[in-house]
């Protein structure tokens, strides 16, 4: 099963990846070691290889009930968004059918700086929508911004900062009847919720395996049946000419493994880091009162991510003073780490200058256990008191 890597270090920042659990592993090896072909090859080597991505392919499509050719391999989660976004909007354009594309203020940069190209360079027409203090959309605004030209829309399942979880089945519901293409980044909520895509109101969805406890390097995307996507990497013909570039075919299999275990496992993770979470959400509102707000949706949020914003303090110091005290956490994006910038998420939550610096981001995993939140509710109030005191002997 998984191993804490070193067992004096404490891994909370699961949002950004996840290790890679043994179950996986076991069933991806085979892929390099004897069934290496080329899925394309007409031999047998190719044959085997074919099977195992087929093999990966339906298993996936079993598992969020959708058919097996609406799922497309593609390198990451980030490619998953882009070739949603790029795709339909490309596709539009070819067959004349609109220009306009909806999108949060608090989407991943992977959909918003997509969008922004798109606008920038080829002239599509983008609405970004506000969100409230808890980050959701209002579904009003949502129904206001639709026009005519509307092709699609992409709001995220749930927010990768703050946690938050927007209503998607609402969301997809009116972009169903106004005849309008909506797509999810469920790339942090893809192991934390069931899919029944035959049924739900979702026309694509992007997840990434490396968040549930599989590898990095490969994503997916469901495409409903019958969506022309215009292939955004141009080559051969693999993924039915979606996506060029020969098939991954150990990590597509390390997909299927660690989607099914995810799903069978989910309540029970669920409740573990429900619990993990709340000692968290509870513990260090408590310490801090007035200098640390919570931040993100009180209940409608992933089960495992505990975010926070803690007032005139630097959350890349923190950060590294907490590694320092042998705690892995994050400001938020694993892509923002490091980043001097005031976070644009507490920003569109509408927090003021003082606050959008020092966001906290803690995402608790399987192996996580209450002596490890107790150790970090005891060292962050100390972190913090010393940061606050140099400030105070500057002053
Ligand atoms: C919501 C969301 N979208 C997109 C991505 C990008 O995924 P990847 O890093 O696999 O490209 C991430 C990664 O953190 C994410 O959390």
């Amino acid at each position: 099963m998984l191993k804490q890597s070193n067992p004096l270090q404490i891994y909370l920042d699961h949002g950004a990846t996840t290790p890679v659990r043994t179950e996986v592993i076991e069933a991806m090896l085979p892929y390099w070691t004897d069934v290496y072909g080329n899925p394309s090859s007409v031999h047998r080597f190719g044959q085997l290889a074919r099977k195992g991505l087929q093999y990966a392919r339906t298993t996936i499509a079993e598992l969020i009930n959708c058919r097996t050719n609406e799922i497309i391999f593609v390198g990451c989660g980030s490619e998953s968004d882009n070739l949603a976004l790029r795709g339909v909007m490309w596709s539009a354009r070819k067959f004349g059918i609109g220009n306009h594309l909806i999108t949060s203020a608090i989407e991943h940069k992977a959909v918003l700086d997509t969008a922004s190209q798109l606008r920038d360079l080829a002239g599509f027409d983008i609405t970004i929508l506000p969100v409230d203090e808890f980050g959701q959309i209002s579904l009003d605004d949502l129904t206001s911004s639709i026009r005519p030209d509307t092709v699609l829309i992409s709001l995220m399942a749930a927010n990768n900062e703050i946690g938050t979880i927007q209503p998607i089945e609402e969301i997809g519901a009116i972009a169903q009847e106004r005849g309008v293409l909506f797509h999810t980044d469920a790339i942090q909520a893809a192991a934390m919720r069931d899919w029944d895509l035959n049924r739900m109101p979702f026309d694509l969805v992007s997840m990434a395996p490396h968040k549930f406890y599989g590898p990095k390097g490969i994503g997916i995307l469901y495409a409903r049946q019958n969506i022309e996507l215009v292939s955004t990497l141009t080559g051969g013909g693999q993924e039915n000419g979606r996506r060029a570039g020969t098939e991954n075919v150990a990590f597509a299999v390390g997909t299927a493994e660690a989607l099914r275990l995810a799903l069978e496992e989910r309540q029970e993770n669920t409740i573990h880091y429900q619990a993990l979470r709340n000692q968290l959400i509870d513990g260090i509102i408590e310490s801090f009162s007035d200098d640390c707000k919570l931040t993100g949706h009180p209940t409608n949020r992933l089960p495992n991510n505990a975010s926070f914003t803690f007032r005139n303090i630097s959350g890349n110091d923190l950060i590294f003073h907490l590694d320092v005290a042998g705690i892995s956490a994050s400001s938020g994006s694993a892509c923002l780490t490091g980043d001097p910038e005031p976070s644009r998420v507490l920003k569109a939550i509408g927090l003021s200058d003082e606050w959008t610096k020092g966001g906290l981001r803690l995402t608790v995993g399987k192996q996580n256990n209450e002596d490890q939140i107790e150790y970090v509710l005891k060292v962050l109030p100390d972190i913090v008191n010393r940061f606050r005191q140099i400030k105070v002997q500057v002053a």
